[in-house]
């Protein structure tokens, strides 16, 4: 057999005849640039060819699908025109959830796509692995003193520097194990490490999952959309209305307008939203990956009292106190681990009034007001509203709001409210 040979500066897997030794070596290189890994049998890519490839380096075993065995993607991830299932090679997609370049908001997407693969095939479990470690950070998979960048965007890792390295080379182990062709004395303790793997991080992508899916999903439903109109409505008469959200593209958000109407058990709503994803054609995952807002139309808490005709509406929300509704919803539904983290070092979230805005076009054209700045996170909304009467346009009665996007306000709880500037210690024992 031969030699299989995997190097990642302090990390080092080698496979020799049936046995696989993890030896954790000294950083091979103490200068350059760290980067991801390329596995291969019998050759590796060094030097300069290290650094191109870069978050790309999944094209390269698309184009050397004879060369290589496998990839493993260290908090790396295939660019979205390649499928898992489509690779040429076994390929596996590691990262920690406390990475800051590689964000595990990412990861989802790449998750998700296994998720749907296992469906229709159980082995995808083995040949493309998604693996989110707990309490690692990108430089972890590296050792020694990061690039600026990565000192800058990373996040403070809850795992010491050799129980990630420890944490990278087991599933490095399993992956290779149960990819080396049966019979290997191996093989079923890699493919049953592999299955408790895929759950541990089913169970840490999970809540990530659902709050994108509020939003994101087949239906082409907005349901945070339809939350938010009830919250609109108020609490006398959020009992009485149901709310139906259609999501259309940003062309046609200008032109659709909410509707109401008389049921039995009181009033349906029929608003509609746009999702505007954030613009991101070079797949790189170091910035926010979850929507920018959500344009959403809605009908005001005073039309929804005059149709309904017997009760009498208890006050005029606004599009902040439905974000603040949504910031407490993804608190409420994040995991354990990363309310904690938020919790202890988390940057705030604070909400401003919002910005009232006479015109419908300018309202759609005014984007959701997301201040990231060194002490925090400002939202400011900003809204339509018009009076239930003495409209002559059809416009009578609307509440629309530049909505945070749930799913964002997770990503902010989870990334972007634990960065540090740059001021993680990365000589951590
Ligand atoms: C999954 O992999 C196992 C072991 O290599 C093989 O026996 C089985 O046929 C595969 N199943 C599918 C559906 O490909
Ligand atoms: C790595 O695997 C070994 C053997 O299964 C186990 O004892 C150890 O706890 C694992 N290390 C980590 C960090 O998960
Ligand atoms: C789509 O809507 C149906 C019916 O309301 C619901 O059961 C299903 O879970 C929804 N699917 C998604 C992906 O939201
Ligand atoms: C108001 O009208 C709705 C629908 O007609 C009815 O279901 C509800 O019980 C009424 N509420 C009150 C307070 O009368
Ligand atoms: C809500 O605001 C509208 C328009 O400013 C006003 O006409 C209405 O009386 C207000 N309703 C309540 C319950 O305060
Ligand atoms: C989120 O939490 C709320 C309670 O705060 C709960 O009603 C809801 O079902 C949860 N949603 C998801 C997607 O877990
Ligand atoms: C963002 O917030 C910071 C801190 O409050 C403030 O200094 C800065 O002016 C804000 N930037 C914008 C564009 O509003
Ligand atoms: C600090 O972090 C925030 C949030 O990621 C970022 O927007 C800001 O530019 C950073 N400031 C500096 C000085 O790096």
């Amino acid at each position: 057999m031969k030699l299989l040979y995997c190097s990642l500066l302090g990390l080092s897997a080698v496979l020799m005849g049936m046995a696989l030794k993890v030896q954790i070596l000294p950083p091979l290189r103490k200068t350059d640039t760290e980067a991801a890994l390329i596995i291969t049998p019998g050759a590796f890519i060094k030097g300069d060819a290290y650094e191109p490839l870069g978050v790309f380096v999944g094209m390269y075993g698309m184009s050397h699908p004879t060369q290589l065995k496998g990839v493993l993607l260290y908090a790396s991830y295939l660019t979205r025109k390649h499928k898992l299932h489509a690779y040429p090679v076994p390929v596996m997609t590691l990262s920690g959830d406390l990475d800051g370049l590689t964000r595990i908001t990412r990861i989802v997407d790449t998750f998700e796509e296994l998720e749907n693969d296992v469906k229709n095939n159980a082995n995808a479990t083995f040949r493309t692995p998604v693996i989110v470690m707990p309490g690692v950070n990108h430089g972890q998979f590296a050792s020694g003193t990061m690039p600026p960048n990565v000192a800058k965007h990373d996040l403070k890792p809850d795992v010491t520097e050799n129980n990630a390295h420890e944490q990278i080379s087991n599933h490095t182990s399993d992956f290779i194990l149960a990819n080396l062709p049966d019979p290997n004395p191996y093989f079923k303790q890699a493919m049953a490490s592999l299955s408790v793997t895929y759950q541990n991080t089913l169970t840490i992508i999970q809540p990530l999952l659902d709050i994108k899916r509020l939003d994101d999903n087949s239906n082409h439903t907005s349901v945070w959309t339809s939350i938010a109109q009830k919250i609109i409505a108020g609490n006398s008469l959020d009992k009485y209305v149901k709310a139906y959200d259609t999501e259309v593209s940003e062309v046609y958000i200008g032109e659709k307008n909410p509707d109401e109407y008389l049921t039995e058990d009181g009033v349906t709503v029929l608003t509609y939203s746009y999702l505007r994803q954030p613009m991101n054609p070079e797949d790189v995952s170091e910035a926010p990956q979850t929507p920018e807002e959500i344009i959403a139309k809605m009908k005001s808490s005073q039309a929804i009292a005059d149709l309904l005709g017997n009760v009498t509406a208890s006050g005029n929300l606004t599009c902040k106190e439905v974000n603040q509704v949504a910031f407490a919803y993804v608190l409420a539904n994040a995991s354990t681990a990363a309310k904690i983290r938020f919790e202890q070092r988390g940057l705030p979230i604070t909400f401003y009034p919002d910005n009232p805005i006479t015109f419908e076009e300018d309202w759609i054209r005014s984007k959701l007001k997301l201040n990231y700045s060194e002490v925090g996170l400002y939202v400011t909304s900003y809204s339509h509203v018009t009076n239930v009467k003495n409209q002559e346009d059809g416009m009578s009665g609307m509440h629309f709001c530049k909505l945070l996007s749930p799913y964002r306000a997770m990503e902010w709880i989870y990334i972007d409210s634990l960065k540090t500037n740059g001021t993680i210690d990365t000589t951590q024992a």
